[in-house]
């Protein structure tokens, strides 16, 4: 039996793979398999070595089947010290850059006035983009900074971010540049989503249909090449089914995924139409009725779920996870980072509110910052698991066991990140 080539092992953890079962964790240089995942949630594996290779997982086999490395080149070991790792964390919905803030209109809300409410009269996504017009793409940078800072502590990896408080052109090509910048200077992927149909910009007031066009004949091409998906907000107080529809022909004409922000205040049936339609993900969705979950399964739709929209608007209507989880829709997690609805820096906190608040598993939890926010992405296979041919990126934990990662709060037991196999925390 030989093994393929690596260049580190990662020795003396205990891993938690987030692997579906079955999946094959290691073969030999024959190909025949060593290692498969098991029935455990977070894909368990109690002593198993990690191979790496030029950053990407080579192999996972357990530690006594490995063999004398025969004349390779050198070998970093980093010894776990029976630590539990997982894959790096996956954010897979965020609105993380925008300029200001809105601190008054959370007073507001305190005092009663409903989020649609302060959204109806010029506040709310619209206040946003004000400041987010007025930022220079430097501040816009240095502010989202400071926030993606705090997610990666956390062990967070790969993080999504919507453009969204520009609504023209211009605007919306300066977040989408100032995220794509965020990659450049940090140590972390970022996958960017336009999100032009946020809301209807006031210089359109009243035109919906026309700030639409532009959206289609002018945003989309003019962004294309800063993102790989369209994002569009289907609301009684922003776009209906028919205009969320005509942006995603547009984009998919354009080569782009699609993915949307429904049913969150209200039913309005666009999570199916935008999963028949091809959508990575449906998110929010705490108005879906049970029987759209069926149509998410077949077309492979992620259900996102955002608990810190869900606690800051007070809502009370809980989005259908059991008829999500008997239909088999994978179920994502994720911060969903804005100035209004979801100020939120701690995907962590996010986990441990979907257990408490949604009734998951800390199995379902964790695989929806992992495996399934990879999936909600598009990204399966490539982060969100530990399993060959992935990247090693890679998080450490300070626990006794995985629902520890969640069980805390204001607790952050992450000791250590490795991104592409170098340590980066
Ligand atoms: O995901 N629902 C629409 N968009 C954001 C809110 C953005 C905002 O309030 O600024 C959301 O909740
Ligand atoms: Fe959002």
């Amino acid at each position: 039996m030989k093994l393929a080539q690596v260049d580190q092992l990662f020795t003396g953890f205990r891993l938690a793979t987030m692997a579906l079962p079955g999946t094959v964790l290691g073969t030999d240089l024959d190909g025949t398999p060593l290692l498969s995942a098991g029935q455990s949630c977070f894909g368990e594996i109690p002593d198993a070595v990690i191979g790496v290779a030029n950053g990407r997982i080579a192999w996972i086999v357990p530690r006594s089947m490995l063999l004398e490395p025969d004349g390779q080149g050198p070998v970093e070991v980093i010894d776990g010290h029976g630590r539990w790792i997982t894959p790096g964390l996956v954010d897979c919905h965020t609105h993380l850059v925008y300029g200001g803030n809105r601190a008054n209109e959370w007073e507001s809300r305190l005092n009663g006035v409903p989020y649609a409410e302060i959204a109806r009269q010029g506040g709310g996504i619209l206040s946003s983009v004000r400041s987010t017009r007025d930022a220079s793409e430097d501040e816009l940078v240095r502010s989202a900074r400071g926030r993606l800072e705090r997610l990666m502590s956390e062990g967070v990896t790969t993080v999504e971010i919507k453009s969204g408080y520009g609504l023209d052109v211009e605007t919306e090509l300066k977040m989408l540049r100032a995220a794509r910048r965020l990659e450049a200077e940090m140590n972390v992927r970022v996958v960017t989503t336009l999100l032009a149909a946020h809301a209807v910009p006031p210089e359109f007031k009243g035109r919906t249909d026309d700030y639409v066009d532009l959206v289609c004949k002018k945003i989309i091409p003019a962004a294309k090449e800063l993102c790989t998906a369209v994002d569009a907000f289907c609301e009684s107080i922003a776009f209906d089914c028919a205009q969320t529809t005509r942006v995603f022909q547009a984009a998919i004409d354009e080569g782009l995924r699609i993915k949307v922000h429904a049913e969150q205040l209200t039913y309005t049936g666009m999570a199916v139409i935008a999963a028949e339609m091809g959508a990575l993900s449906v998110d929010h969705i705490e108005y879906l009725p049970d029987r759209d979950c069926e149509t998410l399964a077949r077309c492979g739709t992620v259900a996102t779920l955002l608990p810190g929209a869900f606690y800051c608007l007070r809502e009370t209507r809980l989005p259908p996870v059991a008829a999500l989880r008997q239909a088999g829709v994978p179920i994502a997690i994720s911060t969903d980072s804005n100035p209004g609805s979801s100020p939120v820096v701690s995907l962590l906190l996010m986990g441990n509110m979907a257990c408490n608040l949604f009734g998951l598993t800390c199995g379902e939890a964790l695989a929806g910052m992992t495996r399934n926010a990879a999936m909600a992405l598009g990204l399966q296979g490539e982060v969100g698991t530990l399993q060959p041919g992935c990247v090693a990126d890679l998080a450490v934990w300070n626990v006794g066991s995985p629902p520890e990662i969640l069980y805390g709060i204001g607790h952050n037991p992450c000791v250590a990140v490795y991104k592409n196999g170098k340590r980066t925390l």
